[in-house]
């Protein structure tokens, strides 16, 4: 064996290693790649991360007049199935409205909006964080499994008065929502 030959066979053994390495590790990039896309799909699938897939629109010059978000239709419903829709409004510089009554142990969906600037909406103690954009509809599942009352700031700049927009979510036990709810059609806790 001459030198030469000794050289090109050394070089294209190296040239396997480095092959079956490089094909490893496009192994664990693609493995990588394929985890992150199922753990985004499932992210958005049971919603745990922002933004969400739905976007609802309406149209922020009529929610007063018409539509789900009129005033008489505010607050927290029953529905058939038992679960608790809340509707608000965030307008500069309150909620509509400002107290939101719900139960415990019950699945809500809150349902909310604004008819002017952008504004926030968070309730304190809970995962619900969002803003409110006119035009555009926040649809939030949540639920309390105790009774309590929590916070809920705007905690996006919406002007002068923004500082001084907030609201609160009071939670009551499910039996005396349901009690409270046989007598009004939209509840809320507004003194
Ligand atoms: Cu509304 Cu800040």
């Amino acid at each position: 064996m001459t030198d030469e030959t000794s050289s090109t066979h050394n070089h294209s053994r190296s040239a396997d290693v480095a092959a079956r390495i490089e094909r490893r590790w496009a192994i664990v990039a693609i493995a990588v790649i394929a985890l992150i896309a199922v753990m985004a799909a499932y992210g958005g699938i049971h919603r745990a991360t922002m933004p969400q897939t739905q976007v609802e629109t309406i149209d922020p010059t009529t929610l007063h007049l018409n539509g789900e978000f009129i005033e008489s239709n505010l607050g927290s419903a029953i529905e058939p199935n038992g679960s608790v829709t809340v509707r608000v409004v965030g307008q500069q510089y309150s909620f509509t409205p400002q107290c939101i009554l719900v139960p415990t142990d019950t699945p809500i969906t809150i349902r909310a909006t604004s008819p002017d600037v952008v504004h926030g909406f968070l309730i304190e103690g809970t995962n619900i964080n969002t803003m409110l954009v006119p035009g555009y509809i926040s649809d939030l599942p949540v639920q309390f499994n105790k009774p309590g009352e929590h916070l809920m700031p705007c905690h996006e700049f919406c002007g002068v008065g923004h500082e001084g927009m907030w609201g609160k979510v009071k939670v009551i036990d499910k039996f005396d929502f349901l009690q409270l709810s046989t007598k009004e059609r939209r509840l809320n806790c507004v003194d």
